[in-house]
């Protein structure tokens, strides 16, 4: 992987929804990883939920256990989600915001507020070898503090970019992707590695693609939901041939 090459991260939590829907043991999260693996994903995303409503303590075992790409580890920033996270030393640890009643993790992190408490936090991860990444929006202040608690990473959360773009409010989507462009190049410039992901499809993810700084993008919901119309290999292809021509 050269230094401009973009690496996609398949985050396979909504085949566990399916899964879940029903109870059982299909579809398999685990199979889907694979899959997507073999279709050209340079890691996989998993959201171990406080309330297992999609992965499940299980699913985090199988994982670690089969991938040959690197488990990027997503969870709030709890004691219980520290120890499993210390009990499996994954590659990556993105902390993420979460509360019960959302249906997905609706905003960043507010680094700014709890700058102590996250040092602290993160501190064990960090020690433990995992890169630890902070899922914040594109502000100044959160990337500052997210810096200043020695995170590796920030993940850019795109949500509000991607909401825009599909109800057509293309001013207030050229805002926000300008917040995030400006924000993916002040963060570098901090040293700390760029991410971005939450709502991306075919249609959005171009322009965030073609951000130089950026060098991984976190894309779930939209590439299981294609996996029904033209099966998962193709779906992580055609968002891999997207984001390499963004990219060239
Ligand atoms: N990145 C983070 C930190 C997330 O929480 C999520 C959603 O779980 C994603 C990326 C992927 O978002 P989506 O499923 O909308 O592509």
């Amino acid at each position: 992987m050269t230094d401009n090459q973009l690496r996609l991260g398949v985050n396979i939590d909504h085949v566990a929804t399916v899964r879940n829907a029903r109870g059982g043991a299909y579809p398999d999260p685990v199979r889907a990883a694979k899959l997507a693996e073999d279709a050209g994903a340079d890691g996989i995303t998993a959201h171990l939920r406080e309330d297992r409503r999609h992965i499940t303590d299980s699913d985090i075992d199988a994982l670690m256990e089969a991938l040959s790409v690197p488990l990027n580890f997503e969870m709030a920033a709890t004691v219980e989600m520290q120890k499993i996270a210390l009990r499996h030393k994954p590659h990556a640890v993105c902390i993420v915001p979460e509360k019960r009643e959302e249906r997905t993790t609706e905003g960043g992190l507010e680094v700014a507020r709890e700058e102590n408490r996250l040092a602290h936090f993160i501190a064990p991860l960090r020690d433990a070898g995992c890169r630890v990444s902070i899922f914040i929006a594109a502000d100044r202040k959160q990337i500052d503090a997210a810096h200043r608690i020695g995170a590796e990473v920030i993940e850019l959360h795109t949500g509000a970019y991607c909401d825009y773009h599909a109800e057509g409010r293309f001013e207030d989507r050229d805002r926000e992707l300008e917040a995030l462009r400006e924000m993916s190049a002040y963060a570098h410039s901090l040293g700390l590695e760029v991410h971005a992901g939450h709502g991306l499809t075919y249609d959005s993810v171009q322009p965030v693609a073609a951000f130089p700084e950026v060098r991984e993008l976190n894309i779930g919901h939209f590439l299981i939901g294609e996996a029904i119309f033209r099966g998962l290999t193709p779906a992580v292809q055609e968002m891999r041939r997207l984001m390499d021509a963004a990219r060239g």
